[in-house]
């Protein structure tokens, strides 16, 4: 029997009705409840706010669950690559051999950078961060391929376009920030060593691709391909909800993302582990500092809006950080500085009290360092694997015919109305 919510307002009962996901989530449905009662709810961060619903990710932050299109993450890490995981988040199922084999010549066929872009790229100023480059070149790219996008073929080349460029792109900006030549993408290569080569390859020492790294960098991307409603898809939704073009949607998502408080955390981690390294590795410092609420000092890679348990990708991360330091013979002392604060804080009354626990970001930084990547390079390593989430959750939303545009409410707590004064008699 369907369920329905009363809410008791003035004298007057309304009911709304409860709406059940395919995992047993529940949910009030308040979508009439303003144009009914005249009211509205409040609830900053949206933290009990569903904006939607959605058929892609599937999370369960009490259990510590994370499903693609049903499929356990831990499966698609140990299995899959980072290009499967892709098609199979935005065409809502895995694919077969011969669709794979036509994407990735495809992503041939598209990884190549307008010449003219290099132009943009060289105008930074030294210095400049790179996730502020990437958002506005991605931002770019619709000037450069202004094709309108109704079409459904225009919109499947868009984002075989936008997966495929965002390697050469990122690279590029490494490349272009340090001096070096461009390095050019090549059709032998598949697609985490293309970008692999693309960053480290020279005249002087041809880089190499090792396996474990090519298998590191898929599981890095795979575990960072979606994550439902988070802060920066929730921009693409919303900024998507205006009609605007997919490049500019996905430009949005990737300024959101930066923020320390979400993707620049890979960076943040790495930055704090650092900073206790050169505190003589006092890390009892630092979690006695993220416990005093008069200091604004977090334990970045610890806590999360949904998890309350252990991030799933956190533990492959963190296994993944010790096969690639074993086989690659690299010891990182910030790797047994980052197991000694976790072992700490998961012990803490306070990060138990809190549920905080180790999020995605806590070991990737040194599974990113272990590849060579530069630290400010982190969140753009993030970026490029939450491509796949972006491009299928704007997917679902253009596919939806009652996309509505984005608009939420507020309750104004201003000064009521009240007379212009002219400068003169202030
Ligand atoms: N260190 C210390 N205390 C923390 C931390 C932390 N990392 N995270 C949360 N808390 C505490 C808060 O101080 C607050 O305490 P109080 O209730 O006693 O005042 C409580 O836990 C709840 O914190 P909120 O900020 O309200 O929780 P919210 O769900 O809004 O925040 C967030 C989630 C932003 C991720 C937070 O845990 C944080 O800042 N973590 C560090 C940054 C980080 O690692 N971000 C990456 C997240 S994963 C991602 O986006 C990819």
């Amino acid at each position: 029997m369907a369920e329905n919510v009363k809410i008791v307002y003035e004298g007057k009962t309304y009911e709304f009705p409860i709406i059940v996901g395919s995992e047993g989530e529940k949910g009030i449905d308040i979508s009439k409840l303003r144009q009914i009662t005249g009211l509205i709810t409040l609830d900053p961060g949206y933290a009990n706010t569903g904006s939607c619903t959605s058929s892609i990710t599937f999370m369960d932050g009490e259990k510590g669950i994370l499903r693609y299109r049903g499929i356990p993450v831990e499966q698609l890490a140990e299995h899959s690559s980072f290009i499967e995981t892709a098609y199979l988040l935005i065409n809502g199922r895995l694919p077969t051999r011969e669709e794979l084999d036509h994407v990735s010549a495809l992503f041939n066929d598209n990884s190549l950078v307008h010449e003219d872009m290099q132009i943009f790229y060289q105008n930074f100023p030294r210095g400049s961060h790179p996730m502020g480059i990437l958002s506005s070149m991605v931002n770019a790219l619709r000037s450069f391929y202004p094709e309108l996008q109704t079409i459904e073929e225009e919109i499947n080349i868009t984002v075989i376009r936008l997966l495929s460029k965002v390697r050469t792109m990122a690279a590029m900006s490494y490349r272009i920030s340090r001096g070096h030549k461009v390095v050019y993408p090549r059709p032998d290569l598949k697609y985490c060593a293309n970008f692999l080569n693309m960053m480290f390859d020279t005249p002087v020492k041809p880089y190499q691709v090792d396996d474990i790294l090519e298998k590191a960098l898929n599981v890095f991307w795979i575990l960072h391909a979606d994550h439902e409603q988070n802060c920066s898809t929730s921009a693409v939704r919303l900024v998507g909800s205006g009609r605007v073009n997919l490049y500019a949607a996905i430009s949005a998502g990737i300024a959101a993302l930066w923020g320390p408080l979400h993707g620049g955390a890979n960076q943040a981690v790495i930055e704090m582990l650092t900073d206790i390294q050169k505190d003589g590795g006092n890390y009892m410092r630092a979690v006695a500092r993220a416990k005093d609420k008069k200091d604004p000092f977090r334990l970045m890679g610890f806590g999360h809006r949904v998890y309350k348990a252990y991030d799933p990708r956190a533990r492959i991360m963190k296994k993944m950080c010790h096969r690639i330091l074993d086989k690659l013979s690299f010891d990182d002392p910030l790797l047994d500085l980052a197991k000694e604060l976790e072992e700490v804080a998961l012990k803490d009354d306070y990060f138990i009290d809190h549920n905080l626990y180790p999020n995605v970001d806590f070991y990737s930084g040194i599974v990113l360092r272990a590849m060579g990547i530069p630290t400010n390079m982190f969140t753009v390593m993030f970026a490029i694997g939450r491509f796949p989430g972006w491009i299928a959750q704007w997917k679902e939303c253009s596919d939806d015919p009652n996309w509505r545009l984005g608009r939420p409410r507020q309750i104004y707590i201003g000064p009521e109305k009240k007379q212009y004064i002219p400068i003169d008699q202030r």
